[in-house]
């Protein structure tokens, strides 16, 4: 029988647009997977399908350059193109994609896809590969395979988190802390909306907003914004408050992390809206959907609410009393269609363990 890996995708609690500039992130797994069947081939051919896609993709190995495979395949083919850039006596495979991570919900389908398949080429080519290696040669596959300038959050919440806590990540020193994340046991829920808005202009605001911060430390004279532990004044208006974002949403996820240690979960709540106030004013990577349905869950009774991953688009996640979720969705459903907009999904999301060998 063919062997399984699982990798899920992601929700961040916090520390949204720091990762690139050597900041914190705390996010935590979902339970919502990818799932890859994997079989070596001995005649170094590539060969991609999907459960849930048309199409096969096919490709000998020796000819994996970027360009060369597009679409979902490229999260695959990038991998392996990678690992082989990287040295790696990588050959070819059989690959089977499965999964119920929601596809461009901002809940890193991808980084899941890439982490599964990273997982399963590296053990099936008996590599001896760490998991923190191996999330960074997933993201330098999304980087330099698929064309997107990701940071590092996503592949590391899938290869490195643990059922139950959320994965505290210096992203300049790579160390990292589980956070117990219990919140079930004091009676909160971690309510996810996917707002269903298509993402609007998604990678070129992104790289617009990486090149801003990188622009900004040069200007300032730091490696990165990270080291800022002020919010500097001698910036023109809209480089201020890009750089004014980083600065406080690294502290924010510092002092969530203090909360969440102490077991005060409730309290964190108006420290996410404080980040979802920052990147609608500050960093302007929100949309209409994402700010109503933030307005409408903390105005429905919940403790705090904000956009998760990139922006432009995606969830939104709140931190609710368990006796108050149905009114919180009720609550969204309605300012949604007050809105005109296409009507939200909305599930509850625990911490669930990161990436997996199954069988
Ligand atoms: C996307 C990227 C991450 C991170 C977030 C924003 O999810 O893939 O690396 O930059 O946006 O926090």
């Amino acid at each position: 029988m063919a062997d399984v890996w699982v990798a899920p995708g992601r929700i961040n609690l916090i520390g949204e647009h720091t990762d690139y500039n050597d900041g914190f992130v705390l996010p935590i797994a979902l339970p919502h997977a990818v799932r890859v069947t994997a079989v070596r081939r001995d005649d170094g051919v590539l060969r991609v399908r999907s459960r849930q896609q048309d199409g096969v993709t096919e490709v000998a190995v020796a000819d994996l350059a970027p360009g060369v495979v597009t679409g979902w395949a490229a999260y695959v083919a990038g991998v392996v193109w990678v690992l082989r850039e990287a040295g790696y006596d990588v050959g070819g495979f059989d690959l089977v994609v499965d999964g119920d991570v929601p596809l461009g919900a901002g809940l890193s389908s991808s980084a899941a896809l890439e982490s599964a398949t990273a997982l399963a080429v590296a053990d099936l080519s008996t590599l001896d590969i760490d998991r923190f290696r191996l999330a960074h040669l997933a993201q330098r596959a999304e980087n330099d395979f698929v064309g997107m300038p990701c940071g590092i959050m996503d592949q590391s919440a899938s290869l490195l988190a643990r059922e139950g806590h959320a994965l505290l990540l210096d992203t300049r020193t790579l160390d990292t802390a589980h956070i117990p994340f219990h919140v079930a046991a004091a009676g909160l829920t971690l309510l996810v909306v996917d707002t269903r808005a298509a993402h609007r202009l998604v990678d070129g605001e992104y790289a617009a907003r990486r090149a801003a911060c990188h622009k900004a430390a040069e200007v300032l004279g730091v490696p990165a914004l990270r080291d800022l532990t002020e919010v500097p004044t001698d910036l023109p208006d809209e480089l201020l408050r890009r750089v004014r974002h980083v600065v406080t949403e690294n502290r924010r996820v510092l002092d969530v992390v203090d909360l969440l240690r102490a077991g005060d979960f409730r309290a964190i709540g108006p420290l996410l809206t404080a980040s979802h106030e920052s990147l609608r004013d500050d960093y302007e990577v929100t949309v209409p959907e994402l700010d109503v349905a933030v307005e409408a869950l903390v105005a429905s009774g919940a403790h705090g609410a904000r956009m998760t991953g990139g922006g432009f688009g995606g969830c939104v996640i709140a931190l609710v009393d368990t006796a108050r979720v149905d009114g919180c969705m009720a609550a969204v459903r309605e300012a949604f269609a007050r809105n005109g907009f296409t009507a939200p999904e909305c599930f509850t999301a625990t911490a669930a363990a990161g990436a997996r060998r199954e069988r």
